[in-house]
């Protein structure tokens, strides 16, 4: 077993590290403050080839290994997991589905401009009836001639407002159940798809989450990817890969909480000396310390799966549901060594706390990534 990374994958991280420091830290809490999309950093990310990282150079994108995408994705996440959600969902969600099930017509005219970062994706299966039980779709696609028509509405849809284009699933033969789903990409342009408003959220403030809406939106038959009815298999083999784009956002967040209580930890004083030299200040730090070590280690070996073309399903389901939940647990503990000052924005902790607990819902709440890996362990028994 080899723990080195390549010289190409440091440089990636090197780069994503010295980006964020240097574009996306000194904004983050007036951006959290006023829930403001990152427009410009988006555009700084797409030039940096970090909105298609895995695509292939033919379709515009940077060619690298899913290693490569966490280590980057950390990076950024430790400074502004709200910037972390919208890299993650471009590149997972939308251009990793796109360039596997899409039609070179579908690679040409959408997923190049994607890879680019010269256009934004965003994935739409959750409806406000079907969140964990994706299956049950009721957006509808019906065939007219060379167009489908869509109808319904999709909700917590990241990227919503700010997004080009958007991959939709949508119901096209009821009588199939999740065989008769069907996924599309939709033009924010195309007449009968809106755009609801901005969710205002506890976490992840500055990335935009919004409701679609389709009401008579014709689609042309050419913009159905991979076939009628494989939809919900699209979105499941999808989620697969972007569960490990959100671990890895996780772990960014419980690494960002960690080094800011390391670093309060030796500057605060308290009865005399600093708080660091209290055992029960050191210990919360060492567990956070096996907490985040251990979460890389499942995230960067479902990463490695991926890469080398295996069975992944199971480890990215555990690499979440893991990497979530410590996520959440080393923000609280900074807080907690913090103490006041972990409860205002000024020192950051705050927002690690409020950004981790979304890592524990989306793409698949830990009750679901639980369903999927007990599944996969009695399946293989
Ligand atoms: N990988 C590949 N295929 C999978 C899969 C996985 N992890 N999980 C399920 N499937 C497939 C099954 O093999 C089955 O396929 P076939 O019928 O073709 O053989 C099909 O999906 C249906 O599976 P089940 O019969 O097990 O259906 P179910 O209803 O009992 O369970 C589920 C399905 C696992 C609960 C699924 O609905 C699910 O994953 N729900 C969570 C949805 C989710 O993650 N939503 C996230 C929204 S996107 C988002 O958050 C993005 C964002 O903006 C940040």
């Amino acid at each position: 077993m080899n723990f080195d990374f390549t010289e190409d994958q440091l440089m990636i991280r090197d780069t994503a590290r010295e980006f964020a420091q240097a574009e996306i830290a000194l904004s983050s809490i007036e951006r959290d403050i006023k829930a403001e999309f990152p427009s410009e950093i988006i555009k700084k990310l797409g030039e940096l080839g970090f909105l298609g990282m895995m695509v292939s150079p033919e379709y515009g994108g940077a060619g690298l290994d899913t290693i490569s995408y966490v280590l980057a994705m950390i990076e950024i996440s430790k400074v502004d997991a709200s910037v972390g959600v919208v890299m993650s969902v471009n590149n997972s969600l939308v251009c990793f589905g796109l360039e596997k099930y899409g039609s070179d017509f579908i690679k040409e005219k959408y997923l190049t401009p994607l890879a680019k970062g010269e256009k934004l994706g965003a994935f739409a299966l959750s409806e406000p009836e079907a969140g964990s039980d994706a299956t049950k779709q009721k957006t509808t696609a019906d065939k007219d001639g060379n167009y489908y028509v869509l109808n319904g509405m999709k909700n917590w849809i990241t990227n919503g407002q700010s997004s080009d284009y958007a991959l939709v699933m949508a119901t096209t033969d009821k009588e199939k159940g999740h065989h008769g789903i069907s996924t599309f990409v939709v033009e924010k342009e195309m007449k009968g798809f809106g755009q609801g408003k901005k969710e205002d959220k506890m976490g992840i403030r500055s990335s935009d989450t919004c409701s679609l809406t389709f009401e008579n939106c014709r689609v042309p038959a050419e913009n159905l990817v991979w076939e009628e009815g494989k939809g919900f298999n699209f979105a499941m083999n999808t989620l697969n890969g972007g569960r490990i784009g959100i671990a890895a956002q996780a772990i960014g967040i419980a690494e960002g909480s960690m080094d800011a209580a390391l670093k309060y930890s030796k500057e605060r004083k308290a009865f005399g000396q600093h708080i660091s030299n209290f055992q029960a200040v050191q210990f919360k730090l060492a567990d956070m310390a096996v907490k985040i070590d251990a979460a890389k280690l499942l995230t960067f070996k479902a990463a490695a799966l991926k890469d080398a073309g295996q069975k992944y399903y199971k480890e990215a389901a555990m690499a979440k549901l893991y990497s979530s939940k410590i996520a959440v647990e080393c923000a609280l503990d900074a807080v907690q060594i913090h103490g006041g000052y972990g409860y205002v924005r000024e020192y950051l902790v705050e927002r690690y706390l409020r950004d981790s607990k979304i890592t524990e819902i989306y793409e698949g709440t830990s009750e679901i990534q639980r369903m999927v890996i007990s599944r996969a362990l009695l399946d293989e028994k």
